[in-house]
């Protein structure tokens, strides 16, 4: 799936590299509205303006939250020598301020940009930022800055390390040097005191690596002689991530510490530039023989990617993790690009944003990961909500749902779905790709079983416009399969927009669990949680009626057989101060 975002940012990375050249697209916009305005979200975190991409290096220090990230402080697109890392601080990981840029291309090693990496606190308890820099020739080197003041809680200004570059590719080991960067936060061996980090590779046939790296003081690394994980055909491997996960509870784990062995997991998680996900396996990890052993990976099945989880199944890419010491718990932050052509976005000033950070635990059965939007976003609910219970939806119903403020609202909905029997049957010639029977089924379907019956969310007063996050529950062998959709093709009369369906599986048995949704709207970003976490679905659409207050939200259920709505709560939600200019 080549989207936009690929156009406005992996052109440049493409002709950087040397493959191929793609030519601009010249295209323009011919609507009126302030678009700047209009799509801009009001909770979810972006700089004041211009161009963003990953998140970097995020942390908690003296009671403050830090996030940097990618940032083009020059336009609303990315661009090959100018990236810097943006910088801003949080009370709450809600409301955020902006500082000056962390770090910015001043020396020979990061001349043409600070490209992404991870914050990682050495036993003195400072945080130390280790970050990919790009070098006249493109090359990519690994790179360390300190805090210059470490007793300002801010962190405003950070220093460069005069041992700078402290990893180089090593061209024995068939290394590109345009592709080795994204270090992890580092962890410590507590058997031997070294420091060990990952970097994101792929070899020259197409192989894509994490290379491990040693290091006694933090500042002469050593490259192991093997990978830390490899999978062949599969490209280059960016943004690696490398946590424990506690294998009974929700608590957050912080990777240097020792645990006990037979009560954690490791979570390595990647992002596969070649298709623009983010994928996690689990597995064990031998401490001693620093030896990962993944219960899933990536295997190529007629050139489809299997037996390995995405974090997300709309738009999250580049993502990364961190401990919070405050709340015990991991939270994943990710990058949602837009969806809109490369001109709009140039139009509007801005681009990109991050997903509301998500809270995240392995779910009771050790097979995947569960993510909740952490708990302080709640604290942007207009209470009380609007509310249903015990509500049939009987086939073919619409329902609005008025007194919210459909363009700015959290919505939670749990359904309860009997005569299981009625399911329509999986048909075993179907291609078991979700996102495709998504497309397929869409949401207007009638006439096939149970569902799809979900929410029409930035619907228009005349339904010109909607996007619908749905459910549908197929039988198959004896066994329930329920599939979910977040369905964008009528999200906006615009269609110069990517407006691609996006559908995932749910784990859930429909027999015992109930079936629900939480969605996460804010004007361009509809962000959904199906079966408590279990499958997440961001997306970005841009309507052009259902905007502000001309926004509707609706229930329905468009399949056959009723269903009942079990509880329904919508909030308001409240804008957040995020990067405002003072
Ligand atoms: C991922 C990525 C990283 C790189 C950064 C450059 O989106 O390509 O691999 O460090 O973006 O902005």
């Amino acid at each position: 799936m080549r989207t936009s975002w690929l156009l406005s940012k992996f052109s440049f990375l493409i002709i950087l590299y040397g493959v191929v050249h793609i030519e601009a697209f010249h295209q323009t916009h011919s609507s009126t509205f302030n678009l700047n305005q209009t799509y801009k979200p009001s909770f979810h975190f972006q700089p004041s303006k211009n161009w963003m991409n990953d998140p970097n290096g995020p942390m908690r220090y003296k009671g403050l939250y830090h996030i940097f990230y990618q940032h083009n402080p020059k336009g609303a697109i990315w661009s090959n020598n100018s990236i810097v890392w943006g910088h801003s601080v949080s009370k709450d990981l809600v409301n955020w301020f902006s500082l000056q840029h962390a770090l910015t291309p001043t020396k020979p090693y990061d001349i043409n940009g600070c490209w992404s990496g991870s914050v990682t606190f050495l036993s003195n308890n400072r945080p130390n930022i280790l970050y990919t820099g790009i070098d006249k020739n493109n090359h990519q080197t690994q790179n360390l800055a300190i805090p210059k003041n470490a007793s300002d809680p801010f962190l405003r200004e950070w220093i460069k390390s005069p041992k700078n570059p402290i990893m180089l590719p090593n061209i024995v080991n068939k290394i590109n040097a345009t592709s080795f960067r994204d270090p992890t936060t580092a962890w410590i061996g507590h058997h031997d005191g070294l420091w060990r980090v990952l970097v994101g590779s792929q070899q020259k046939d197409n192989r894509g690596i994490t290379l491990l790296f040693k290091s006694k003081d933090f500042i002469n690394w050593i490259q192991a002689k093997y990978p830390f994980y490899s999978a062949k055909k599969i490209g280059m491997l960016e943004c690696p991530d490398f946590f424990p996960v506690l294998i009974n509870g929700t608590f957050g784990l912080d990777t240097s510490i020792k645990y006990d062995h037979d009560s954690i997991r490791y979570v390595l998680k990647v992002s596969l530039i070649d298709v623009s996900h983010d994928y996690y396996l689990i597995g064990t990890y031998d401490t001693i023989k620093d030896v990962y052993i993944p219960k899933n990976g990536f295997e190529q099945n007629n050139n489809e990617l299997t037996l390995v989880i995405r974090y997300d199944y709309g738009k999250f890419y580049a993502s990364k993790t961190f401990y919070d010491d405050a709340k015990k718990r991991r939270v994943l932050w990710g990058w949602i690009n837009e969806s809109s052509i490369r001109e709009d976005d140039v139009q509007k000033g801005w681009s990109g944003i991050q997903a509301i950070p998500r809270t995240l635990w392995l779910d009771k059965l050790g097979k995947q990961l569960i993510q909740w939007p952490i708990v302080e976003i709640e604290k942007l609910r207009i209470n009380p909500p609007v509310k249903l219970h015990s509500k049939v939806l009987k086939r073919g119903t619409l329902l609005e749902i008025s007194g919210v403020t459909a363009a700015q609202a959290d919505v939670e909905i749990s359904f309860e779905v009997n005569d299981l029997e009625k399911a329509q049957a999986l048909n075993p010639s179907w291609k078991m790709d979700p996102q495709h029977l998504c497309t397929e089924n869409g949401s207007k379907v009638k006439e096939t079983g149970l569902g799809p019956f979900g929410l029409l969310v930035l619907a228009s007063k005349n339904m010109q416009e909607y996007t619908s996050i749905f459910f549908k529950v197929f039988r198959a062998n004896k066994k329930h399969v329920v599939l979910m959709c977040s369905d964008q093709s009528r999200s906006s009369l615009n269609h110069k927009n990517d407006l691609t369906t996006y559908g995932a599986f749910v784990d859930v048995n429909p027999i015992y669990d109930e079936l629900s949704i939480r969605t996460l709207i804010d004007h361009s970003v509809v962000e959904s949680f199906g079966g408590q976490g279990k499958t997440c679905i961001a997306s970005r659409v841009y309507p052009t009626l259902a905007i502000n207050d001309n926004a509707h939200l609706h229930v329905f259920n468009n399949g056959t057989v009723d269903v009942k709505i079990e509880k329904l709560s919508a909030w308001s939600m409240k804008k957040a101060k995020i990067n405002e200019i003072h």
